[in-house]
This record gives C-alpha cells, sequence and structure tokens, in this order.
C-alpha cells in the first residue's frame, strides 16, 4: 500500500504503540512499557513500548544492514523518490498528525498542525538535495600531471535524540537530511511525547522506504537515549535538549569519536528601539515569547526595551499578554495551552518565585487560570516581570514557559551589551525603523540566528544553530550536508611513467 493517505485514527483514548525496527513494529525486549499522558488533563493518550539498551542495539545493527545492504547504494533519485513520499503522506495527514501532536504535548492546533505542513516541506526540500550532494574536483598544484577529486559520502548510521517541544519537526528535521545524503537513522524521542515519532515510522514503511533505513526507539534519556549515544556502531549525533545534557551526550561519544551536532538552549534577546510603531512592537513580542507556552528554544524571553518607551511598551505588553486566550490546545481558537508536563510546569512555578525574591517587578500572570476546566492540566498564565536586571537569574537561566524578563537599556552600545551578556547565543531580534542600525546591531550580536523586525522565521532552506552554550552545528540548509557526509580525497597519477624517486 505504499503512497496511500490512510487517515489516522484521532478519537479520543488510549493508543498503543510499539518500538520500530527493521521496518516493524515490536515490543520491547524487557517487555516494559511507560505511559504519555495529556498535558491538558492528565488522561493517558498512549501506552508506549520502553525501549532500552538491547533495542538500540537492535535498530542499529538493522539500521547499518539496512545502510550497506539498500540504502548507500540506492541511486539518489530512486531516495529523492521516496522522500517525495513521505511528504506527500505527512502533508494529506497534516491535521491528524496535529492532533495527535496536541494530545501529547499539548501545543495549540493552529501551531501543530502548522508545524506538520512545514515537516512535509522539509521532506520535500531534502528531497530536493538527495540528487544534488557530490564532491569537487580540487586544483592540483601540478595540473596536467595529477587530478584530485573528492567523493562526498554518507556517513552510515545517524542517531536522532529529539526533545518534546516540537516532536514532530525535531524527529523530520534529524530524519529527512539525514536520509537524503545516505545514511540510516535510529532515532530516539523524548520521553514526554513519542506519537508522532512513531506515526512517521508508519509512514516511513508507508512510503515504501526499504526496511531498517529508519527506526525509532521511545524510551527514556538515561537508558534508551544514553545507550545511542554511546553505541560504537553510531557514526553521528544529532541531539536537540538541554545544554547539560548536550554536554553528557558528547562525553559518551568520545567511545568510537563519532560526530555530534548540538542544538541546545537559548535565552535570546528581543531588542526594541523607540522609534517602532509600538502595537506592532508588542505583537512580534508576544509572538516572539508566548508561542508554543514559551516553550521553544529561540523564544524571545528577554525583551530589551529602550527607556525612553519603557513604561508604555511595558504597559501595552501586560494589557495584551492578560488578553491572550489560554485553553484546551484542541479548540482552534487557543493561542495558548498547557506547559508540557507537571515538572515543567513546577520548574515554571519555581522561577517565578525567584524572580520575586531577586526583586523584579510581577506585573502579569504568575500563577495558574482560575478556569475550573483547566484546574487538572498543567496550565500557566502569561507572565511578565518588569524592571529586571541583566544579572538576574530570571535573564539569565532557560525558563522555557511563558515567562518574559523586560529589561531597560539606554542606547545602542548598551543594548548589545546585555545583548551579548548571557551563556547562550542561539537567537537575537531587533525592532526598528532605522535600517543601517538594524544591520550593524546584526552583525555585532552573537547568535545564530537574527531576526530584524520579526521573529520565529525557520526554513529549511536557511542554517539553524547555535553560537556559545547554545551548541554548535547547523539543521536545515545546504550546510547541513557537511554534518552527514564525509569526503575522501582521491589522487591520480597522470603521467604514463611514476617518478622513480628511488633509482639509483
Ligand atoms: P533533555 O535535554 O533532558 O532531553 C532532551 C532529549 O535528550 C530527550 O529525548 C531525552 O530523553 C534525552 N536525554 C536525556 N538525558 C539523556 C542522557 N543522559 N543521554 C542521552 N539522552 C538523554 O531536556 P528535558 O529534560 O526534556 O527538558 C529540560 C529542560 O531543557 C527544559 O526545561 C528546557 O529548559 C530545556 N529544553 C530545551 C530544548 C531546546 O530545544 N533547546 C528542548 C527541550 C528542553
Ligand atoms: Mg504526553
Amino acid at each position: 500500500m505504499a503512497g496511500t493517505a490512510q487517515p489516522l485514527d484521532t478519537t479520543p483514548g488510549t493508543r498503543r504503540y510499539q518500538l520500530f525496527i527493521d521496518g516493524k513494529f515490536v515490543d520491547s525486549r524487557s517487555g516494559k512499557t511507560f505511559e504519555s499522558i495529556s498535558p491538558h488533563d492528565q488522561s493517558v493518550v498512549a501506552v508506549v513500548a520502553e525501549g532500552d539498551k538491547a533495542d538500540i542495539d537492535d535498530a542499529v545493527k538493522a539500521a547499518r544492514a539496512a545502510y550497506e545492504g539498500t540504502w548507500s547504494g540506492m541511486l539518489p533519485g530512486e531516495r529523492a523518490k521516496l522522500l517525495l513520499r513521505m511528504a506527500d503522506l505527512i502533508e494529506a495527514r497534516a491535521s491528524d498528525l496535529g492532533q495527535l501532536e496536541t494530545l501529547d504535548m499539548g501545543g495549540p492546533l493552529m501551531l501543530t498542525t502548522g508545524m506538520a505542513t512545514m515537516a512535509a516541506e522539509t521532506f520535500r526540500y531534502w528531497a530536493g538535495m538527495a540528487t544534488k550532494i557530490h564532491g569537487l574536483t580540487s586544483p592540483s598544484m601540478s595540473p596536467g600531471e595529477f587530478l584530485g577529486y573528492t567523493l562526498r559520502e554518507p556517513l552510515g548510521v545517524v542517531g536522532g535524540i529529539t526533545p518534546w517541544n516540537g516532536p514532530l519537526i525535531m524527529a523530520t528535521w534529524k530524519t529527512a537530511p539525514a536520509l537524503a545524503c545516505g545514511n540510516a537513522v535510529v532515532l530516539k524521542p523524548a520521553e514526554h511525547t513519542p506519537m508522532t515519532a512513531l506515526e512517521l515510522a508508519r509512514i516511513v514503511a508507508d512510503a515504501g522506504v526499504p526496511e531498517g533505513v529508519f527506526n525509532v526507539v521511545p524510551g527514556f534519556g538515561p537508558t534508551a537515549g544514553a545507550a545511542l549515544a554511546q553505541h560504537p556502531g553510531v557514526d553521528k549525533i544529532a541531539f536537540t535538549g538541554e545544554y547539560v545534557t548536550g554536554r553528557l551526550v558528547v562525553q559518551m561519544s568520545t567511545a568510537n569519536l563519532k560526530t555530534v551536532t548540538l542544538e541546545l538552549g537559548g535565552k535570546s534577546p528581543h531588542i526594541i528601539f523607540d522609534d517602532v510603531d509600538l502595537e506592532n512592537a508588542v505583537a512580534n513580542a508576544l509572538f516572539g515569547l508566548y508561542t508554543n507556552t514559551g516553550q521553544i528554544c529561540s523564544a524571545g524571553t528577554r525583551l530589551l526595551v529602550q527607556d525612553t518607551i519603557y513604561d508604555r511598551f511595558v504597559e501595552r505588553f501586560v494589557e495584551r499578554s492578560r488578553q491572550i486566550k489560554v485553553g484546551n490546545p484542541l479548540d482552534f481558537a487557543t493561542r495558548m495551552g498547557p506547559l508540557v508536563s507537571e515538572e515543567q510546569l513546577r520548574k515554571v512555578q519555581r522561577y517565578v518565585e525567584i524572580g520575586k525574591r531577586e526583586g523584579a517587578k510581577l506585573v502579569c500572570g504568575g500563577g495558574q487560570p482560575a478556569a475550573p476546566e483547566l484546574a487538572s492540566g498543567f496550565y500557566h498564565e502569561p507572565t511578565v516581570f518588569a524592571d529586571v536586571t541583566n544579572q538576574m537569574q530570571i535573564a539569565q537561566e532557560e525558563i522555557f514557559g511563558p515567562v518574559g524578563s523586560v529589561i531597560r537599556f539606554h542606547d545602542e552600545e548598551e543594548a548589545v551589551r546585555i545583548g551579548n551578556d548571557v551563556i547562550y547565543g542561539l537567537a537575537a531580534g531587533v525592532q526598528t525603523r532605522d535600517l543601517k542600525r538594524a544591520h550593524r546591531i546584526a552583525k555585532r550580536l552573537q547568535a545564530g540566528t537574527v531576526w530584524l523586525n520579526t521573529w520565529h522565521k525557520i526554513e529549511p532552506n536557511s542554517p539553524f544553530g547555535g553560537y556559545k552554550l547554545s551548541g554548535y552545528g547547523r539543521e536545515n540548509g545546504p550546510t547541513m550536508i557537511e554534518h552527514l557526509t564525509r569526503l575522501k580525497q582521491v589522487w591520480v597519477d597522470l603521467n604514463e611513467f611514476t617518478m622513480d624517486l628511488f633509482a639509483m
């Protein structure tokens, strides 16, 4: 049934998922399972087979066999066709995938279906790239006598470890480019949100991708995740998550010196000058901060506002924050759903207390919404701290929730200094009508992405990644090919007779 777009079952209730290894859905070797719960009402949305070291080992072996047996030898055009089929299937199931994602992690439907569409576009982008990956002719210092060229070859088996905040798009970023470059993949999705990665496995099977080329082993970080990071049969790990975990992954990678790329956290500065249209600036700041309930690594969580408009900005930003429709994410009108887990809710609550203790002024939210229908979910109000100084913990540490810190600055110099004064460097943004100033600051900000008068713009063709503790390597865009292939230099002697240096 390759290529058919079967609708997914999205009815409420508990689903069952198995591991996907070597083209088959199987139970874990231990027989263990874990539950994934809805952050809206804590109901069990899925019972999932729990993978561990032995299952990771099975998956890596299957991936290696598929890589050597079929995948690495397949014509790039054939790989492209399969990736295009996957794109079509994802697109046809986008609203179902969005629905499942929302059930699992609580992002509003508007966002999760949009991300599913972006996942389809990402597969399409990499399908196009599959036929354009090649080496170069390297100029020889003695042209005519020697010819040098490079072969660009797949790495082999790529391990992906993904977080819970955008499960399908994260699984896509780890998978589509790796497959396009000719690698086989073993994916370990986040334990909080395994559903859409396993739906992606179904899509891979439906698209007719050879068995073993793509494997999904849901499970926990210290067990399944660590087993993948350590595995000697894995050539590369692409990781997204916390920098503390990222460091562990690097340490675990050293046994076989596998390569690692890291997309880690952020505390991104959103710099707002006094020449902006206030309404517009506020709208962009809301979008940068509250999208996905603030659970985005590149969220604009440090709002740096020029002193001349500081009070007016805070007042309007708070007014607009209070109006945000927080509610059941399955309701299409909802703009902000719950946080992903109780643990995440507690973390946000802890930071709200820290902010108050540090002397920041809580001007909006700070607690859970009062609506009784939200009482059993992990909901948190849009929350704003004013009079924040950049040394405070709430200005320095990634909260990963709907909490903004508004910081005052006087001039361009100070804005850049505060903007860069943080351990992270994932994203940054500037709002101003002054074109020269915007580009001047873009150059000075230490961040992998700079948004000028916009936020959250990410496309499959543009590199995304961090400076400093936000990680290294880039995802998306053609530069990613370098992270997923290796180069081989070939030398040819064109002379009829080899120079005989050892002739006596
Ligand atoms: P995490 O970094 O612990 O988890 C990310 C992934 O790594 C998950 O698949 C997890 O199972 C895996 N993992 C965990 N421990 C591992 C280990 N020892 N070896 C191998 N893999 C391991 O992030 P977590 O706990 O889900 O979230 C904690 C905080 O991290 C959040 O509050 C947030 O601040 C930040 N975060 C940042 C993200 C980003 O995109 N930058 C995404 C998710 C979380
Ligand atoms: Mg869940």
